[in-house]
């Protein structure tokens, strides 16, 4: 536990679980107030009570415009404004190119790229007021940088587009001094790789250099590095967490 946070207020998408709720309990933990934000409202409640105090639910589905503009205008109203923006929310249907539809293709984009853009449009105005304390953190994936087999060609596509969103972000938040990085985690053990085959989980760990799987805990570590104090300087970034996966 430390206070390097507090006074500060994020708002963390696809907080129920996974990467989204080690994210939403490091930054909480490290004394920011926390507002989680995700579709499946019964594991949010759940997620929001196993954090301490300065921790909020907002149901919201990020690829709904109006869903997001509720949840964010509620906690700026609930917190009294609004420090950090944590684009997490998304999902990875495992389909190989041919048999990606049309109706997937675009769910998986408005989930993972437009659902990441309208966070931003809404709570842009408020991180820019927050000044050299503004931050925007992106869950990109080393998908996003390497492509790759396992890869479904839609999720890759998405996470890349998040990269160079966040590259416009930076440049557009330099002038109040607020930054906006990405964090590109290689495979983790979480709900959405725990529904993999154990053939294919095998497969994946094989290939990491450092042979195992990330820990949902390593990435939260990443984040709370480029929100805090010590990252100032760092903007337009992407933070490679993958045990060797990809290396430039
Ligand atoms: N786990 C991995 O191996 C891995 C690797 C690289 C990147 N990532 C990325 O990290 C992020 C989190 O992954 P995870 O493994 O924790 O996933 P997860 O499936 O465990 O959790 C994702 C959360 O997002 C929520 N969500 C889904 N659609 C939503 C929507 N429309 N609006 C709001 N919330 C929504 C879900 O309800 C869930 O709580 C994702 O963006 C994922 O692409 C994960």
């Amino acid at each position: 536990m430390t206070d390097e946070l507090t006074g500060r207020v994020a708002f963390v998408t696809g907080a129920a679980r996974g990467i989204g709720l080690s994210v939403a309990t490091a930054l909480n933990q490290r004394g920011a107030d926390v507002a989680l934000a995700d579709v499946d409202l019964p594991a949010l409640e759940t997620a929001t009570r196993s954090l301490g105090d300065g921790a909020l639910a907002v149901e919201a589905d990020v690829s709904r415009q109006d869903d997001v503009r509720r949840a964010i205008e509620r906690t700026v109203e609930h917190f009294g404004g609004l420090d950090i923006l944590v684009n997490n929310a998304g999902i990875c249907p495992l389909r190989g190119f041919a048999d990606v539809t049309e109706e997937e293709w675009d769910r998986v984009l408005d989930i993972n790229l437009k659902g990441a853009f309208f966070c931003c449009q809404v709570a842009l105005p408020h991180i820019q007021k927050s000044g050299e304390r503004g931050r925007v953190v992106n869950i990109s994936s080393v998908a996003g940088q390497s492509g790759g087999v396992l890869a479904p060609i839609h999720y890759s596509a998405s996470k890349a587009g998040l990269i160079v969103m966040t590259k416009t972000l930076a440049r557009m938040l330099a002038p109040d001094r607020a930054t906006a990085n990405c964090v590109a985690p290689g495979t983790t053990a979480t709900d959405l790789t725990d529904a993999w085959a154990e053939e294919l989980r095998e497969r994946v760990r094989a290939a990491i250099p450092l042979g195992r799987l990330g820990r949902p805990e390593e990435i939260a570590e990443a984040v709370c590095f480029l929100v805090s104090d010590k990252a100032a300087f760092v903007t337009g970034a992407t933070l490679d967490i993958n045990g060797g996966l990809f290396i430039r």
